[in-house]
């Protein structure tokens, strides 16, 4: 199957004529394919481009009853688009890896110092694959431990996870938010600790990636997350802390990130692993 590569369009309408049918009853098939039509049109709208694989997916995702409708778009970045789903009543998250523009060699060197998971071919799909199944891997982990989005389905490149908003409104980031600003630095160094506990760094928080939904603390983008005995998991910690106390400091929280790393893994900042944020 070809690849999108950057730059190419596709001809959605010759998509779907061509597309394979499933076998599904008569009425149930008009239903998605409605769905499907209305998904493209609102994909055309946004100027967002899958490749024609992804769009299988997504579609199969839905044939499958995982999920009833894409609504639309809630964030569309280089490597990822988070999009907005519902699946009956709830409303779910799909966060789509764009195979074209990972940057799998950073991909790469994450993956290789964990020992879940075995990469057997290191093509660009299989290398976005692992990165997938290993944040998917990391969600379930923190969602059972601390405020997170609850993994839900994994499928090569694209994975559904619980929307963490109100009345279909995502929650703002921390860095959007006014709140009790001394309860959320606790809160935050809490879940840090938690996660230390169960041998998970999360290895890019910051005031982006941290939500806040009716002032409760939510982490998410667990994609660079690792396991504390990866080679590169104090270093990552330690960039962490500092993020964090940077951000609080600004709030006029006394905050400092080697106490911060200190409280966290009971140990002093080894200054190798600090040397080490340079090469993140
Ligand atoms: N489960 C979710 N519920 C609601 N919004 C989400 C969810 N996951 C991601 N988002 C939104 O999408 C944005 C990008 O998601 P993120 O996982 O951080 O991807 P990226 O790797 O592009 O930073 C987030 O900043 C947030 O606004
Ligand atoms: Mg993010």
């Amino acid at each position: 199957m070809s690849c999108y590569k950057k730059g190419e369009s596709i001809d959605y309408e010759k998509y779907l004529s061509n597309k394979e049918e499933f076998e599904l009853d008569k009425e149930y098939q008009k239903e998605i394919l409605e769905r499907e039509r209305k998904f493209l049109e609102e994909l055309k709208t946004a100027n967002e481009v899958f490749d024609k694989r992804t769009l299988m997916i997504l579609f199969s995702i839905l044939a499958g009853k995982h999920l009833s409708e894409y609504i639309g778009v809630i964030n569309s970045g280089k490597e990822a688009v988070v999009l907005k789903a519902r699946k009956g009543h709830l409303y779910r998250a799909v966060k789509i890896y764009r195979v074209a523009t990972c940057d799998f060699k950073t991909m790469l060197k994450y993956l290789q110092g964990d020992p879940r998971l075995h990469i057997k071919r290191s093509s660009r799909r299989a290398i976005v694959n692992a990165w997938v199944e290993k944040e998917f891997r990391n969600l379930k982990r923190a969602s059972s431990i601390i405020n997170a989005p609850k993994a839900r389905l994994r499928r090569e490149n694209v994975l559904v996870m619980d929307f963490i908003g109100v009345r279909g409104d995502p929650a703002p980031k921390l860095k959007e938010v006014e709140i009790d600003w001394e309860n959320a630095f606790k809160t935050v160094k809490d879940f840090m600790i938690k996660l230390y506990e169960e041998e998970l760094v999360h290895g890019d928080l910051s005031e982006y990636n941290i939500l806040v939904k009716e002032d409760e603390i939510y982490f998410i983008d667990f994609s660079q997350s690792v396991i504390t005995q990866h080679p590169l998991a104090n270093a990552l910690l330690i960039r962490d802390c500092i993020n964090i106390c940077n951000f609080f400091k600004k709030k006029g929280i006394n905050c400092n990130y080697k106490d911060l790393y200190k409280e966290i893994t009971g140990k002093e900042i080894n200054p190798i692993d600090e040397a080490m944020i340079k090469t993140l």
